[in-house]
């Protein structure tokens, strides 16, 4: 929390998006027996996941278990995250109908199991925990292209195509998902990441015009500090530097003392080691991770991370060593 304020805390924070998942026995045997929307759906399932890795790792902030589609069971759209694959809504939302189709959205009474594991988190642990959510954006790709397929064909035809519709549907969104984060700032997140995976596909001019505003009054709705993450977007930082977001999550394509430059002073940096150095040796991956902690030598306002998930195929011991060697160099430098 400190870091994300701009200030450099005792030893340099980390955690790591995809956290809680397959790479862990421990949620692996939990989806055994239960679904990935069904272990969401229960707080005590949930918090059991979000939990594991902070016990185990020692690290500095848990993020709630859930995904990034949860809201659209409050909206009634039909999806399913199947393995291997990711999201696949079935049909796609490409028209006027479907985009009338989509219900009342209620944070609390469709979407509450979110907030009620962060507040039992909130209980057991003193870490920080990050609630999340994705842009509008994000969202749209999903919904329109009906699953991942490569730069989002679908949604940037529709953006070209129809305009007019494209932006409705993500204004839909983009008060959906305002209401959706404060329903998890109330219930005690201490901060909250905008999962913005793919807003690498559009252009500067597209995302100044099309993105920027949603996003800067989702960020204005909200208390708490937010986190933007995005992946395969340094075209974009001259544009993410007018974000009013407290830090920007980079990926490895571009360097954090680059990104620094960029965005400027008043903006936390995350991020961005290559999640398959942690495929590498305990070698390797240290000093992978130390190139990492040198970009910024004074070290503050900064949050070590991925610059995206933990790979499945991924040993939690390496994990582990990354933890402990993060916080062991972190500032002793
Ligand atoms: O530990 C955490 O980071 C918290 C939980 C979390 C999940 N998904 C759980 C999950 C978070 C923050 C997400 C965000 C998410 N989900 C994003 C944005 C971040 C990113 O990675 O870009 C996106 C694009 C999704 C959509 C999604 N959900 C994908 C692409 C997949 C992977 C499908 C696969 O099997 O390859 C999922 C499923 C998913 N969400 C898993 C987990 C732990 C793994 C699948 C499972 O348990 O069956």
């Amino acid at each position: 929390m400190e870091a994300l304020r701009g200030g450099t805390p005792a030893t340099t924070p980390i955690w790591l998006m995809r956290q809680a998942g397959r790479y862990l026995p421990g949620y692996r045997s939990l989806r055994e027996h239960h679904d990935i929307l069904d272990i969401v759906r229960d707080p005590e399932l949930a918090l059991e996941a979000t939990l594991e890795p902070v016990t185990k790792f020692g690290i500095d902030a848990g993020i709630v278990f859930s995904d990034i589609m949860t809201p659209l069971l409050g909206l009634g759209v039909d999806f399913r995250i199947d393995p291997g694959v990711g999201p696949v809504v079935d049909p796609p939302l490409r028209t006027r109908e479907g985009l009338a189709r989509l219900g009342a959205f209620d944070a609390e009474a469709s979407t509450g199991f979110v907030g009620e594991t962060i507040r039992r988190f909130r209980e057991r642990s003193a870490t920080p925990i990050l609630g999340f959510a994705a842009s509008p954006f994000t969202l749209a790709c999903y919904l329109v292209e009906g699953h991942h397929e490569r730069d989002f064909p679908a949604m940037r035809a529709l953006l070209a195509q129809s305009e007019d519709l494209a932006t409705q549907l993500l204004h839909r969104l983009t008060s959906v998902t305002i209401d959706y984060l404060r329903m998890q700032e109330r219930a005690g997140a201490d901060a909250l990441q905008l999962f913005d995976t793919w807003a690498g596909v559009l252009s500067p001019a597209q995302y100044h015009r099309l993105v920027l505003p949603g996003l800067t009054e989702i960020i204005r709705s909200l208390g708490k500090p937010v986190i933007y993450f995005s992946t395969s977007s340094a075209h974009l930082l001259p544009e993410m530097a007018e974000l009013p977001a407290a830090g920007i999550s980079i990926d490895w394509r571009v360097s954090l003392s680059r990104a620094r430059g960029l965005l400027g002073d008043q903006k936390a940096l995350q991020g961005n080691l290559d999640p398959t150095v942690l495929l590498c040796s305990q070698e390797v991956m240290e000093r992978k991770a130390l190139e990492v902690l040198q970009e910024l030598p004074r070290g503050d306002g900064y949050i070590f991370n991925l610059g995206h998930g933990v790979l499945p195929e991924t040993d939690p011991q390496r994990v582990k060593q990354l933890v402990d060697f993060v916080h062991r160099n972190g500032l002793r430098r």
